[in-house]
């Protein structure tokens, strides 16, 4: 059954999808790859679909994908399919370009993280509301983290606890995401880091471990066993 989306919602989530998926090997662009029957893309969209607060949803797709895309998520929720581009922040800027009036909070989110919950598109939906212009899931390190040198020997090491993971979704204010873009240069791997060197101050809140990005084969085996498992 195809989900409705709220039409008095005031979020729209961008979904970052036209990567290749290099490190999963050989196949598929990354979000078009099985994950326990349906592709990651279905996978993420559907726990988008069913937040709330959630009124718009737009994927940026590989571009020789996008009619796939469209028929793919026809029976999954209303979703605008654009073409995405050659880095991930142009994908991200065409998904926005989609967006109509109306949703003033933006969420951005990896298809690659295809099993975040829909309990964290609400939280970081609702920490923007509240007055932050960005906001981004984070997990404590658990690792020591050692700094190096080019030849892999060890300069020192780096005090964890000030140290976060971030994932996504990312929130923001939909001006200061579009204004960010708007003056991009260099192309960077998250949103965070765009409104960051416009000085914007950027807001953690608590992620998930099953927004994990899946990355590597193994992160993809990992993802089958947790939905096995439930
Ligand atoms: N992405 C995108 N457009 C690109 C590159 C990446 O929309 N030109 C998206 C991916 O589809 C993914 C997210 O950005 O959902 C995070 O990127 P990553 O995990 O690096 O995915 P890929 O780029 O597909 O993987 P790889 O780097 O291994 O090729
Ligand atoms: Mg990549």
């Amino acid at each position: 059954m195809t989900a409705q989306l709220n039409p008095c919602g005031d979020v729209a989530v961008l979904v970052p999808a036209a990567g290749a998926g290099v490190r999963l090997g050989p196949g598929a662009p990354k979000a078009l790859r099985p994950l326990a029957g349906e592709s990651l893309l279905v996978h993420a969209v559907r726990r988008i679909a069913a937040a709330p607060s959630v009124r718009v949803i737009v994927v940026a797709a590989p571009p020789a994908e996008t009619g796939a895309v469209r028929q793919l998520l026809a029976g999954v929720a209303d979703v605008t399919v654009v073409p995405g581009g050659a880095h991930r922040q142009e994908s991200v800027a065409a998904a926005l370009r989609a967006v109509p009036a109306g949703p003033e909070i933006i969420l951005v989110h990896d298809a690659a993280r295809a099993l975040a919950p829909t309990l964290l598109f609400e939280s970081v939906g609702a920490a923007v509301r509240a007055g932050t212009d960005a906001v981004i899931p984070v997990l404590p390190v658990v690792d020591t983290i050692k700094e190096v040198s080019a030849d892999e020997m060890v300069l020192g090491t780096v005090d964890r606890g000030t140290l976060r993971a971030v994932q996504t979704p990312q929130g923001f204010r939909r001006s200061v995401l579009a204004a960010a873009h708007a003056a991009a240069a260099g192309p960077l791997t998250d949103d965070a880091g765009l409104v960051e060197k416009h000085g914007v101050r950027v807001k953690c809140v608590p992620g998930s471990a099953y927004a994990m990005k899946i990355t590597q084969p193994f992160d993809l085996a990992l993802a089958e066993h947790l939905l096995a498992t439930g």
